[in-house]
Formats: structure tokens, sequence, C-alpha cells
């Protein structure tokens, strides 16, 4: 299965306690539960890489109450996961922009990213305080100090982008029944096969995820090529153009 990397919008947790009579910050919870099942369940599937968004730069303009229920779930992750990340050979990686966050949670992903990055068959990329056009603004900026503009490449964007050691996702799933991307892997999911499912992020189950892969392998990536130049699906599209006259 040419399937390397997931990408999970984990929409509806909020939807999900209001329907229970509940507080957000009680769906946030169940969500954060839910965020360990199923990278447990990617795990099993042998899946290399899967990325959770858990903040986008938007959120950050959620109510204060909510905010610091949500900071109270990462510090409790960071402190209770790691023996579990160890052994189940997980390496964790953040994406976005960590000026946002308080000291002690930047010190802890630190750390977390330092102990899991050893030994690892499977990496979690957690995205926070992330914001697609904000990754490509910090690598723009990035690119304009050191590079001429002339020699600008996909490429150099690409390597300069906070997922430069991560491969493009090949299947973005999003929870909670929205059709919209908000601002996630913009750049990254020019290409990404795009799942959408109305279950809220704390049903969303392994069962769910495994219908969501099946899907997937029923799609046919063409890259804008057509049956005849798409290329062996082992290797990716061709990258013979043709020419216009
Ligand atoms: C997603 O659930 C989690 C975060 C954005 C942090 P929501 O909180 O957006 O849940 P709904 O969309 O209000 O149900
Ligand atoms: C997307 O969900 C962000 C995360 C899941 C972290 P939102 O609930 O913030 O998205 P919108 O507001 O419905 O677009
Ligand atoms: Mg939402």
């Amino acid at each position: 299965m040419n399937l390397k990397h997931i990408a999970i919008i984990m929409d509806g947790n909020g939807r999900w306690a209001k329907k229970r009579g509940l507080r957000r910050s009680a769906g946030h919870r169940e969500g954060a539960k839910n965020a360990r099942r199923i990278t447990r369940a990617v795990g099993n599937l042998k899946v290399p890489f899967l990325t959770l968004y858990a903040l986008s730069t938007e959120n950050l303009y959620r109510p204060q109450d909510e905010l610091d229920g949500l900071i109270s779930l990462m510090r409790d992750y960071l402190k209770n996961e790691i023996p579990t990340l160890l052994e189940n050979k997980i390496r964790l990686m953040v994406i976005g922009d960590r000026k946002y966050l308080p000291a002690d949670v930047k010190k802890s992903i630190d750390n977390a990213l330092e102990v899991t990055s050893k030994d690892y068959k499977m990496t979690l990329v957690l995205a926070i305080c992330y914001g697609g056009r904000d990754d490509v603004i910090r690598a723009v900026k990035q690119i304009a100090k050191e590079s001429d503009v002339a020699r600008i490449t996909e490429k150099k964007i690409a390597a300069a982008l906070d997922t430069c050691d991560i491969p493009d996702p090949d299947l973005v799933i999003r929870t909670g029944g929205e059709y919209r991307i908000s601002n996630f892997l913009t750049w990254q999911s020019a290409y990404s096969e795009l799942y959408f499912t109305k279950s809220l992020w704390p049903d969303f189950s392994p069962a769910h995820l495994k219908r969501a892969i099946a899907a997937y392998e029923r799609r046919e990536r063409r890259y804008g090529r057509t049956d005849e130049t798409v290329g062996d699906k082992e290797q990716g599209p061709s990258k013979k153009m043709g020419k216009l006259r």
C-alpha cells in the first residue's frame, strides 16, 4: 500500500460535548483520548507518518478559558505520554509557531522531541499553533534572507517549511462534517486525497480509520497527468514534460 502519511483535522469536539450537555472542555479531553487511540491504530497499520491538527493559528482567537483547557491537555500529554511513545517506538515532531506557547510547554516539547528521536518506527507530528499560511510566510522570510530570488524553487520552499523532513500527506481526513481545510498543510496537501466524515472526532474509531484508508485505496492519483503518463504507482508521477506547440 502506497500510504506513507495520514494527516487528520480532528474536528467536532465541541459538538460532541454539546450533544451530551457537557462543556466544550470535556469534548477536548475526549478528543485527546481519541488522538492516543488513533495514533496506536495508525502504528498498527504500519503507516510511518501521522499528523494531527491540534491547534490552528485561528484557534488562538477562541475564548481564554477554552485555550487554558487546551494547553492544560497539552501539558498532560507531554507529561504522561512519553513512556508510551518510547514503548511503541514513536518519534514525536511538532510543526507550527511555538512562539505562542508558554515557556514550560516549549521546554517539555524540546525534551519529548529529543528523547523520542533515536529509535522509532513511526512519526507522530503534532500541529500546534499551526497555520498553513503562517508556515509559508515563515519559510519565505527564511528564504529571502538566504537565497537569490531567481534561485527560488519548489524544492527550496518545501525545505524551508516546518514539514521539511516529512513527506507530503497522501491522505487528509477531516472529521466533524465540515468540508474545508481550515488552513491545514496548505502547500503540502496540494495533491493529497481528501476524506471527509460526519463522525465527530471523539467518535472517530479505528474502524472509521480503516474505512477512510479503504476509500483512499480506491482513488486514482493522477497528479494532473493521464493514465498514460501518470507513471509507476510506487515511483510517483512521471517527470517528463510535454511541449505546447
Ligand atoms: C476541534 O474541535 C478541536 C480544536 C479546534 C482544538 P472543535 O472545538 O472545533 O469542535 P466543534 O467544531 O466546535 O464541534
Ligand atoms: C480546525 O478546526 C482546526 C483544528 C482541528 C485544530 P476548526 O473548528 O478550528 O475549523 P473551522 O473554524 O470550522 O474552520
Ligand atoms: Mg470545529
